[in-house]
Parts: structure tokens; C-alpha cells; sequence
């Protein structure tokens, strides 16, 4: 466990606070690593119309990728209970990162699991399959 390990999944856990889950009250934060050392925050955002809800992996990636940055060596997730991420949202990261690193911890900041994207999404279907 990297301090720069430590610092993301503190990031994520700091994200959650933000999250706006009404309806489900499960409560979710992210952190994305950039390769350039940057970190993009997300959190679950829910909607009435409960449907437009969206995760916090996809706000991180979202922003991320909408302030230029495509290039990402590591995400935190926080969340209260086992889990990880959402199949919309490993097919989200894929499309940018398919070796992630997914570092899971809860909602101090501690490590409880960690992955990566290819073990959560064999077979996948990405740009290469485009071409
Ligand atoms: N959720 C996430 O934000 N990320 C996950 O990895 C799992 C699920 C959200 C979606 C919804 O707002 C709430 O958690 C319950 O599914």
C-alpha cells in the first residue's frame, strides 16, 4: 500500500460525504489516479426520476475525462459494505483503463479489497473491437 494508495482511498472516502443518495441511502465516493499524479473525485448522484441516477465511479471518470484527462493508473471506491463496481460502470472505465488498478475501502479511508478491472471484466467489449 502505496501513500499514494492511501491518499485516493482518503479521497474517496472524503467523497462520499457528498453523496446524494435519498432514495437508496447507500452512499458511495470515488477517486481516480491520473497517470500524471492528479485526482478526480465522483459520488453517486440520485435522481427522482430514479433511473438518472448515476454512479460515483462514472462522475469521477466524467469529470475527469471532461477536463482532458484520459490516462488513469488507479481508482478508490468508498462505500459502508462489501461491494464494487457496478457493471455499467466497469464498462465505463474499460473504455479508458482496462488494467485499473480498484482499490475498495470504507468510509475511513481503510483498505478492505483490492482488484483490477480485467478480473472484474473478462472478455470485454472495447474500442479495439471497433476497428
Ligand atoms: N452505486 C455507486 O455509486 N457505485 C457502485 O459501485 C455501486 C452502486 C450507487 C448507485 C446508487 O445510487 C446506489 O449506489 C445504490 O445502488
Amino acid at each position: 500500500m502505496t501513500s499514494d494508495h492511501q491518499q485516493l482511498l482518503a479521497a474517496a472516502a472524503r467523497a462520499r460525504q457528498n453523496a446524494y443518495a435519498p432514495y437508496s441511502n447507500f452512499k458511495v465516493g470515488a477517486a481516480l489516479l491520473t497517470e500524471t499524479g492528479e485526482i478526480f473525485t465522483g459520488c453517486n448522484v440520485e435522481n427522482a426520476s430514479y433511473g438518472l441516477s448515476m454512479c460515483a465511479e462514472r462522475t469521477a471518470v466524467f469529470k475527469a475525462v471532461a477536463e482532458g484527462q484520459r490516462s488513469f493508473k488507479a481508482i478508490a471506491i468508498s462505500l459502508t459494505s462489501d461491494g464494487s463496481p457496478c457493471g455499467a460502470c466497469r464498462q465505463v472505465l474499460h473504455e479508458f483503463a482496462p488494467n485499473l488498478l480498484i482499490l475498495i475501502g470504507d468510509d475511513s479511508g481503510q483498505l478492505t479489497s483490492q482488484t483490477t478491472l480485467d478480473a472484474l471484466l473478462p472478455n470485454p467489449f472495447g474500442p479495439n473491437n471497433l476497428t
